[in-house]
């Protein structure tokens, strides 16, 4: 039988040990900076759900979930510039302290869109924690307070990030090669 990943990835970016070892290094800064501390670790998804599971995990500090879904891109491997929230929060952020859990940080429009409606609910505080950063591709300021991987203008897939909405179960980082989207 083919495989579904035949021919799809370029090359490893980052393979299990490799995201292992980094969302340790995340979680110990997160547990060092709240500790004594309630945290809302709000998931961003589809994208994030691998990188959120896995760093919750790791984190021992008293913490609650929740979930938003916003959709930028389409069936594309560039933005719309579009961000549409798709699944608002469950409940009011007022006095939380809120970390945005993402998988990637690229032109920035979604977090930056995202932290702006966040902010005007009046959070006791709120971070941005991405698994991977393109800086090279930031259309605003937007930084993130925690960050696992900075990576160079390339397509990525797995560990959550998807092409047209698969591949995401791959459990490493790889670079998508350019015949797929070229096509
Ligand atoms: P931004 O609004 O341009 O910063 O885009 C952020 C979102 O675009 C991420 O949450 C991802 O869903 C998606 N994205 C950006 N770059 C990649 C990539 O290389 N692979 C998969 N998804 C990506
Ligand atoms: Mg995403």
């Amino acid at each position: 039988m083919k495989s579904q990943n035949e021919n799809i990835i370029k090359s490893v970016l980052f393979t299990e040990e490799q995201i292992e070892k980094k969302v340790s290094e995340l979680a110990e800064a997160i547990n060092r900076d709240y500790k004594g501390k309630k945290v809302l670790m709000l998931c961003i998804l589809k994208g994030s759900v691998i990188f959120f599971s896995d760093l919750v995990r790791k984190l021992d500090v008293d913490c609650d979930f929740d979930f938003m879904v916003v959709s930028s891109y389409g069936a594309s491997a560039t933005s719309s510039g579009e961000v549409m929230i798709v699944k608002d929060i469950s409940r009011s952020i007022e006095n939380a302290n809120v970390i945005i859990v993402e998988d990637i940080l690229d032109t920035g429009t979604t977090l930056g869109y995202l932290k702006n409606i966040l902010l005007q609910r009046k959070p006791e505080s709120l971070k941005i924690c991405t698994f991977l950063d393109k800086p090279s591709r930031r259309k605003n300021d937007l930084k993130a307070d925690y960050s696992g991987f900075e990576i160079p203008d390339e397509f990525v897939i797995g560990y959550g990030m998807d092409y047209a909405e698969s591949y995401r179960n791959l459990p490493f980082v790889g670079i998508l090669a350019p015949e797929v989207y070229e096509k």
